[in-house]
């Protein structure tokens, strides 16, 4: 079972990027076959349609090779304003965005349509980012990905992780194993 894994965050520090690092570690456990990519390590420029005209930059069409290639996803987001990061968005509206006049990419949704999408969310705050879910996910029903109902907010970020990178908690670690639990076993149905 191949999954992707990915964090809406390029920060040093990031609570979701050491939250993205504990889903590929879990997954892996479990048993997929994890990629774990960092956004930071892809070059996409602002989504903008005149430099789009010009040609797809050449990272973007690996992230949509990378999108389409695995059933499964799981993205950490942070929140923003009660909202998910522009990162995120900006890299979901290049990915689902067609490639005119390639046969095989003008399709907007070959990325993103059928893959079984796990959402979690890590904050500073009590909530846990979770009001970011709420705007990512019809996103996420907007490029036809099927999302997990299985959901997790970890608040308290800052305190949440010990020096390892580690969950603290044993409550949050079968939170975000619920998630990984469901995203594996509902993609595997699909698939068949
Ligand atoms: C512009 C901006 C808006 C933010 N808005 C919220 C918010 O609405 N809710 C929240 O819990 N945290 C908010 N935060 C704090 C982020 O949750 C915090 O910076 C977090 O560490 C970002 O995620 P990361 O650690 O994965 O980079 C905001 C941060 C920034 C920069």
């Amino acid at each position: 079972m191949k999954l992707l894994v990915f964090a809406g965050s390029t920060r040093l520090n990031s609570w979701n990027r050491k939250l993205a690092h504990v889903v590929a570690d879990m997954a892996r456990t479990s048993g997929a076959e994890v990629t774990h990519i960092e956004l930071a390590d892809f070059d996409v420029p602002m989504y903008n349609a005149d430099l789009e005209a010009r040609g797809t930059p050449p990272d973007v069409m690996k992230l949509k090779q990378l999108t389409y290639e695995h059933p499964a996803w799981i993205i950490c987001t942070p929140e923003y304003n009660a909202s998910y990061p522009a990162l995120l968005k900006n890299t979901i509206d290049w990915i689902s965005s067609p490639v005119k006049g390639d046969p095989v990419w003008n399709d907007d949704f070959r990325s993103s349509r059928g893959k079984v999408v796990g959402v979690l969310s890590a904050s500073p705050g009590a909530l846990g980012g979770l009001r970011s879910q709420s705007h990512l996910v019809p996103l996420l029903l907007n490029i036809h990905c099927w999302v997990a109902p299985t959901n997790y907010a970890l608040g308290r970020a800052a305190d949440a992780f010990d020096a390892q990178g580690q969950l603290v908690a044993d409550a949050a670690k079968a939170k975000v194993k619920a998630v990984i639990d469901e995203v594996l076993w509902a993609s595997q149905r699909l698939q068949r």
